[in-house]
């Protein structure tokens, strides 16, 4: 519901208290009002005279009673947010999710990964996207190789011609991120809406995200901070089940692990001379690789088995089985698949419940934000 329609809804509410405020504290006032109407209305000197005693708490009990509404109605994520608002919301994103991917395979992978970078840095509010600022967070090191931007401003531009003002950048992000992980064959869930856009930009904020390089107890407790548990970190992680990586995140797993020109020993044997010819030392940056080297485009539980197995691709992947906590939810998830049917996997359902989580990062809802006119653009 948009503030538009519990306006009218706000307004009786404050008459109907204003005439109850009056006749129970200050009958007195409410004869003067209705005794003297005529010059009440004519001016405004004498209005204002007239409610000078009760007007400055009667304002305040009415930004109380508004707050509340606002609050209430406004104020949290939930599907179907935008149902009367803007009902075409979720089949704009959608087609866009699937025309982008069926020109760019990749795309589905890169829509993901944008909302997950968006609600990690200030909360999803679609601030990853804003480019007309100078030091822009999405130029962050860790944010290397972010892309979507384009995809999500054109289901913006179809949105708000259809309903101007209404639906938010960081809310496009969230379902195409949903419609991706389904594009991939993955299982869908439900998005709450209801984001409001941020308008801060800073490349500092960015330090705020997991590195490649970082060991188990960092990433845990980067997650931690974000109210994440562990358990979040492993399905989180498991989005690596499609994808790729640029070369440019591999130097140090690939020949300088501990700084003796080593590799990371967690990398299968039979894995790392094919990860070394892809990747050469001081080759080309931005060649890229699977992330799950047997199904980069299908949305499975792969990756779980490649991290037991030492076929992880990026050191963060590898890094989850290192820790007992951790290794523990990998774990359970493949003696799930491999004990019993398939279908039993809850990795699917689980990751979905994840994002729904990681969707309810810090966002600005009710009164917070903005409506931005452009995605990538604060005004
Ligand atoms: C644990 C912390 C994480 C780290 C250190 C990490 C790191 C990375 C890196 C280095 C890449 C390669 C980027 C590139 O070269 O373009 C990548 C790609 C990707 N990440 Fe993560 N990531 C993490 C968590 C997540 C989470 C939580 C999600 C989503 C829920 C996610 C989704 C993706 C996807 C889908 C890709 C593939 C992007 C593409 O194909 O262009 N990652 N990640
Ligand atoms: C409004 O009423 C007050 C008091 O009756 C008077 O002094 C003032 O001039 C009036 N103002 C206007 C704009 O009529
Ligand atoms: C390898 O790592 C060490 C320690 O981190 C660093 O001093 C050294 O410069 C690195 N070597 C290369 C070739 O990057
Ligand atoms: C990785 O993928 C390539 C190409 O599909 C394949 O030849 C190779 O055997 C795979 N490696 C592993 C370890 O599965
Ligand atoms: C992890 O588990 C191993 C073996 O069960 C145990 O020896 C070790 O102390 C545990 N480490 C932590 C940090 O719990
Ligand atoms: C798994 O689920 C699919 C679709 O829900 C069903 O067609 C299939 O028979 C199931 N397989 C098993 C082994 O239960």
């Amino acid at each position: 519901m948009t503030f538009d329609k519990i306006y009218p809804v706000l307004l009786f509410k404050a008459i109907l208290f204003y005439l109850l405020w009056t006749i129970l504290l200050f009958p007195t006032h409410l004869f003067i009002i209705i005794s003297d109407s005529s010059t009440m209305f004519s001016n405004i000197t004498t209005t204002m005279a007239l409610f000078n005693k009760d007007a400055k708490s009667f304002i305040k009990l009415i930004s109380i009673i508004c707050f509340l509404e606002i609050s209430a109605l406004n104020g949290q994520l939930r599907v179907g947010f935008y149902s009367e608002s803007c009902h075409n919301v979720e089949s704009i994103v959608s087609s866009m999710v699937k025309e982008a991917s069926q020109r760019e395979p990749r795309m589905p992978a890169i829509l993901l990964r944008l909302h997950f970078h968006d609600c990690f840095v200030q909360g999803c509010d679609g601030s990853i996207l804003i480019d007309n600022v100078k030091e822009a967070e999405r130029n962050a090191f860790g944010h290397e190789g972010l892309g979507g931007f384009a995809e999500i401003q054109t289901a913006k531009t179809q949105l708000e011609v259809q309903c101007p003002g209404v639906v938010s950048c960081a809310d496009i992000v969230a379902l195409a991120a949903r419609d991706a992980v389904v594009m991939a064959g993955g299982e869908s869930y439900e998005v709450e809406t209801g984001r409001r856009d941020g308008r801060v930009s800073d490349l500092s904020f960015a330090s705020k995200m997991p590195d490649v390089d970082d060991s188990i107890e960092v990433l845990k407790e980067k997650f931690k901070t974000k109210g994440f548990t562990e358990k979040d970190l492993v399905i989180l992680s498991g989005a690596h089940t499609i994808g790729t990586t640029a070369c440019f995140f591999m130097p140090k797993r690939l020949y300088n692990f501990t700084g003796k020109s080593d590799a990371d020993p967690s990398i299968n044997p039979k894995f790392l001379p094919e990860l070394r010819s892809k990747c050469p030392k001081n080759g080309d940056v931005n060649v890229r690789i699977s992330l799950d080297n047997l199904s980069e485009r299908k949305f499975d539980d792969q990756i779980m088995h490649n991290i037991k197995n030492g076929f992880a691709v990026i050191a963060s992947d590898a890094r989850l089985y290192d820790d007992n906590i951790t290794r523990a939810v990998v774990d359970s998830y493949l003696e799930i698949t491999e004990k019993s049917n398939p279908n039993s996997s809850s990795f699917g359902n689980d990751f979905g419940l994840a994002m729904v989580k990681l969707g309810r990062l810090e966002v600005k809802t009710g009164l917070l934000g903005e409506i931005r006119k452009v995605g990538d653009h604060i005004v």
